[in-house]
């Protein structure tokens, strides 16, 4: 139809540009002193659960929920000390991650938006 808008996730090409952003986030976390602990010594599979969130999220197919079933992102980070520190570490990588993506400024600073009220949701442990 002529005027419906492609979503974030057709806008960006699809998957692709998911992974890249991925690649370049979890680089960034693997070398991070406070965050690398949390992780597991492969990242593979981190990486390619985020890459399957987020692309859904965005409006791409529910790839991640089939695999995964239903997100609980809160419930799912339970087992791990996010404080501010954390949370601004992760965030300070992911904002870095889609500056660098050839994104328009608009999408960019939506997932911007995005990332700061879903990783402040995720602090669990005060500090
Ligand atoms: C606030 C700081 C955050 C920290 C320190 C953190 C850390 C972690 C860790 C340690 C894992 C488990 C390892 C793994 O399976 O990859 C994980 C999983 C995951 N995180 Fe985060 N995370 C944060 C915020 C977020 C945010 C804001 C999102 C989404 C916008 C997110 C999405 C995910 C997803 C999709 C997974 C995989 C869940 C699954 O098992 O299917 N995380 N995170």
């Amino acid at each position: 139809m002529a005027n419906q808008q492609p979503t974030v996730f057709e806008a960006v090409g699809g998957w692709p540009w998911f992974v890249s952003l991925i690649d370049e986030f979890y680089d960034r976390v693997d070398t991070d002193s406070v965050l690398r602990p949390l992780y597991p010594e492969d990242l593979t599979d981190s990486r390619q659960h985020m890459v399957g969130f987020l692309g859904q999220y965005w409006g791409g197919p529910d790839t991640y929920s089939q695999q995964r079933g239903h997100p609980r992102l809160r419930m799912r980070h339970a087992p791990f000390a996010i404080g501010s520190a954390e949370r601004d570490a992760w965030l300070g990588h992911m904002v870095a991650a889609v500056e660098i993506s050839n994104a328009d400024v608009e999408i960019k600073q939506r997932m911007i938006d995005y990332f700061e009220m879903a990783s402040t949701h995720m602090i669990n442990t005060p500090q």
